[in-house]
């Protein structure tokens, strides 16, 4: 009889096991997995851990302070916060390859996390949020010529670099299961109902070349997005919803004048476990009052677009 409590006693006990008196270190993104893993970690081996949140400045509006604030205030697990925006944004200035970017990311990430963990004296272990949907996309995909859809790095080659050895204990896991897993392990409602958030950030919503100035758009217009989703109590029903800042400027009028300013496209899927999606069928109420409001409150952004994409043929993000 296979119980959420039951999982997490021997979760904990396999952990114990592996890890031994080591010391070990876990990668915070923000996002469910990494603090459910996080958090499981803290209550099986207590100070052992050490987690390096690296700020990316590729985060959501606020999200950085948040992250910190909960992690701080909430649980006593030891935290390197590290600022490094500076550095990321200026990697990607010009790119605006898909892979490139991600792989720009991913590389320096890799780095920048490498420093921060050598500050971490006997680290001998590695703690990962990987699910079970990460390992099979990288397996079906994998083999054939550059057939890896995206690459999901994250902090992958990251173990090997450092001869750090893994802890993956949501290895078996699906989404659903590891909010169920953090509900377990007393994590707030509020959180653990946060929509998934890809590593690479806002840089994979920002088609096309990143800018400062995009990003800054785009960070408004998707609190913007989310604000209204919230108001309307939709949020829970949705999988994940973005907003993705477009590489096109177009017209538009605003009272006597023309305006020229990029455009954007409102996403939101339902899922299951993200390898398929449906879009969401938001009213035309919705998507009019919500247009109108990013159109209001954003300067920058002159015209809103819905995508109907499922995926399959689409992916959930644009890039
Ligand atoms: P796609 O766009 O492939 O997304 O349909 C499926 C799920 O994966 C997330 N995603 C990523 N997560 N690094 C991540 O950590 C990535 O490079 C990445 N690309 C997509 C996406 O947000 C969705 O939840």
């Amino acid at each position: 009889d296979w119980t959420m409590a039951a999982y997490r006693e021997e979760a904990i006990k396999t952990i114990r096991e592996q890890v031994g008196d080591k010391q070990v270190i876990c990668g915070l993104s923000g996002g469910v997995d990494s603090s459910v893993t996080a958090i499981l970690l803290h209550e099986a081996i207590g100070d052992q851990l050490t987690c390096v949140f690296v700020d990316h400045g590729l985060l959501r509006l606020d999200e950085a302070e948040q992250v910190k604030t909960m992690f701080r205030e909430n649980y006593n697990i030891k935290l390197i916060a590290a600022d490094e925006s500076d550095l990321f944004i200026g990697a990607l200035e010009g790119v605006s390859d898909p892979e490139v970017k991600r792989k720009t990311i991913g590389k320096l990430f890799i780095d920048v996390f490498q420093k921060y963990a050598n500050e971490i004296e006997g680290a001998e272990f590695l703690a990962q949020g990987t699910l079970y949907p990460d390992v099979i996309e990288s397996v079906s995909f994998s083999g054939g010529p550059s057939v890896t859809i995206k690459s999901h790095h994250n902090v992958g080659g990251l173990p090997e670099k450092m001869g750090l050895k893994l802890v993956e204990p949501l290895r078996e896991l699906f989404k659903d299961e590891v909010r169920e897993l953090g509900r377990e392990l007393g994590l707030p409602d509020s959180f653990i109902g946060r929509h998934p958030f890809p590593g690479p950030g806002l840089a994979i919503r920002c088609p096309g070349e990143i800018t400062r100035e995009k990003l800054e758009i785009l960070r408004k217009a998707d609190a913007v997005y989310i604000d209204q989703i919230r108001k309307h109590g939709l949020y829970d029903e949705i999988w994940q919803a973005f907003v993705a800042i477009l590489p096109v400027r177009t017209v538009g009028v605003m009272g006597d004048g023309r305006t020229y300013d990029f455009a954007c496209a409102l996403r939101a899927v339902t899922s299951v476990d993200g390898m398929t999606a449906d879009y969401y069928p938001f009213t035309h109420e919705f998507l009019g009052e919500t247009a109108t409001r990013i159109i209001n409150e954003v300067k920058g952004i002159n015209r809103v677009t819905y995508d109907i994409t499922s995926k399959p043929p689409g992916t959930i993000e644009w890039e």
